[in-house]
């Protein structure tokens, strides 16, 4: 196995940052396990655009939230090319209804939790189990752990409490696992995009061009999946050895606070 190409697992990865990552890991050499709850014509040109890439492309349907099926997308994506080096959590939902705190619904907050801690936190549980069993030849690729939170893991928003509830609690995840697995040799990031052009922050569009033209984020522009992909892909390829547990912001400046 010496010599041969890193593979990485990306959760929700058919469309929009993850498919950035996607991207831009395929760029970066890797084959890739593509993981989305829902298969369509989103995920199939995912996939033809990795292979296009030259790198080869799996796609294995599931929910994160579902841990009953853990499992299953572990064992498939192991499978796929017969090793996994690295997982990407990137999979997430945002609140249906933005809002006050005091309005937030024990439905929301369950839902929220449930994909976007929860989910993360088993997945990422069963992944490393299955990283620590498995024996390493030399040469085989660096192994890493990239979670995909938020800035809102740092900076409150108001309206969307139980959003960031969840994300915050990925940043202390992201530190205990790297905690856990250092030793194996396995570096676990976090990694906090801004405002970056996909579905999610569609219906938001107008008020955010309009914040970004104010200087909102000192870089004034949307982010780009692309833009989150690179940081993924370096952190995914060892450019830095000697770092585990760190968040990266990918978000023009906007954590900077200022006055
Ligand atoms: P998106 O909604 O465009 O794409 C998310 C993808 O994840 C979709 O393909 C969806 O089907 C999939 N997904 C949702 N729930 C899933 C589940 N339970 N299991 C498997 N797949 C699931 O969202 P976007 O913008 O690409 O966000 C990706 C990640 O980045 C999320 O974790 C989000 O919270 C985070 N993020 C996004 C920001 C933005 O400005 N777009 C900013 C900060 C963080």
């Amino acid at each position: 196995m010496a010599g041969r190409s890193p593979i990485a697992l990306v959760t929700g990865a058919r469309r929009g940052i993850g498919r950035g990552i996607a991207y831009a890991l395929a760029d970066a050499g890797f084959d890739l396990v593509v993981n989305d709850a829902i298969d369509d014509t989103a995920a199939r040109e995912t996939l033809e655009a990795v292979r296009s890439r030259g790198r080869r492309a799996t796609f294995v349907q599931g929910s994160i939230a579902d841990l009953a099926g853990h499992a299953r997308l572990v064992e498939q994506a192991f499978g796929a090319y017969g090793a996994l080096d690295c997982l990407v959590n990137n999979a997430g939902i945002q609140v249906k209804v933005r809002g006050d705190i005091l309005d937030v619904t024990q439905e929301s907050f369950d839902e929220l939790l449930a994909v976007n801690l929860r989910g993360t936190f088993f997945l990422t549980q069963t992944v490393a189990k299955r990283m620590l069993a498995e024996s390493r030849s030399v040469g085989d690729p660096s192994r890493s752990i990239l979670t995909v939170s938020s800035v809102n893991a740092r900076i409150a928003g108001p309206n969307r409490a139980e959003y960031c509830i969840a994300k915050t609690g990925l940043t202390m995840m992201n530190q205990l696992f790297a905690l856990r697995l250092a030793d194996a040799g396995i570096m676990c990031f976090e990694i906090r995009p801004g405002i970056i052009r996909t579905d999610m922050t569609a219906p938001a569009k107008e008020r955010y061009d309009k914040l970004i033209a104010e200087g909102f984020t000192p870089v004034r522009r949307w982010g780009e999946p692309a833009d989150v992909g690179r940081t993924v892909a370096a952190l995914a390829s060892g450019a830095l050895p000697f770092n585990t547990g760190d968040a990266f912001h990918v978000d023009g400046g906007l954590h900077i606070q200022h006055f």
